[in-house]
């Protein structure tokens, strides 16, 4: 029970990476607020919680709108009484370069990556610091850090996150608020999983470029967010966590060699 007494809120988590989550700290003893626009998917999430002996609530955000994101704190306060751990994890992008990107997609992949994580902070912030402090945990990407082809909106709003994430940990640590970033790789979810029912033959090229050699899943990250959400890491503040799989470790130019079967017999 590494969450016991906590109250967290956690956003996008009808599904994938932030329902594994939910399932997680819910199951590690916290009461779990699942805050999404899927008015379906999120209050399934909850019933699965329930029914392995959890505590969750669900609440219709859309966490584009400032308001929705003030009741959905509202919420966790009124049906909990308090607020200790904010999990920014909705998303939404959509793809193309700058040139092709037309400007109101573009918009929304901001709002719904990066607006979302400003307000959400904002409104949970003063919540946290009256519960004595708290963990906020927004899930970036390696795309924050690397670049990918026609994903002008994604790689920006995934770097301006972990920057965020450190400055928020530099305000508010005097506070007792810490802030981190999780930065995960090929992480399969219910969307993965469509797209490997198209594309078969994907799963086994993507997973050369894993050191592991295998996709991650959602509960790889939930992980991950368990150790911030919980009172171990209570020195962790600033951090962009890569979960990987080991990805990002390892240079492209050797990649080129493996997957060439340069080395055959020696890096499998
Ligand atoms: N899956 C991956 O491979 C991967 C890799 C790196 C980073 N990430 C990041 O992890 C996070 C979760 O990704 P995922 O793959 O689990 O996504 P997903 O598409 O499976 O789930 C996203 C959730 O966000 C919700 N959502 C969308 N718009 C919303 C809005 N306006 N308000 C509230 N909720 C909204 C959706 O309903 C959905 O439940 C994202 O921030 C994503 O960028 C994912």
């Amino acid at each position: 029970m590494r969450l016991a007494d906590k109250v967290a809120i956690i956003t996008g988590s009808a599904q994938g990476i932030g329902k594994g989550t939910a399932k997680l700290f819910a199951q590690e003893g916290a009461k779990v607020v699942v805050a999404d626009i899927d008015a379906t998917r999120g209050p399934e999430t909850v019933e699965e919680i329930r029914a392995a002996g959890g505590e969750a609530a669900f609440v219709h955000t859309d966490v584009e709108q400032e308001d929705a994101i003030k009741e959905m704190v509202r919420f966790a306060i009124d049906r909990y009484g308090k607020l200790n751990v904010l999990m920014n994890n909705a998303y939404w992008n959509k793809g193309g370069t700058v040139v092709d990107l037309e400007r109101a997609d573009w918009d929304k992949s901001v709002n719904v990556m990066v607006r979302a994580v400003y307000l959400g902070s904002k409104h949970a912030i003063p919540h946290l610091i009256q519960a004595g402090g708290g963990s906020i945990i927004n899930t970036a990407s390696v795309h924050g850090y690397l670049a990918a082809a026609r994903s002008a909106a994604y790689e920006a709003s995934k770097a301006a996150v972990i920057n965020l994430s450190r400055e928020i940990a530099v305000d508010f640590g005097p506070q007792g608020i810490r802030c981190n970033a999780i930065c995960p790789g090929w992480i399969i979810t219910e969307r993965g999983e469509e797209m490997l029912k198209r594309h078969p033959e994907a799963y086994d090229r993507n997973i050369q470029f894993y050191p592991v050699r295998r996709g991650g899943r959602p509960i790889d990250i939930a992980y991950g967010a368990l150790f911030l959400a919980s009172d171990e890491s209570t020195f962790v503040t600033g951090h962009a966590l890569v979960i990987d799989g080991g990805l990002t470790c390892w240079l492209q130019d050797s990649l080129g060699y493996h997957l060439e079967g340069y080395f055959k017999g020696q890096t499998q």
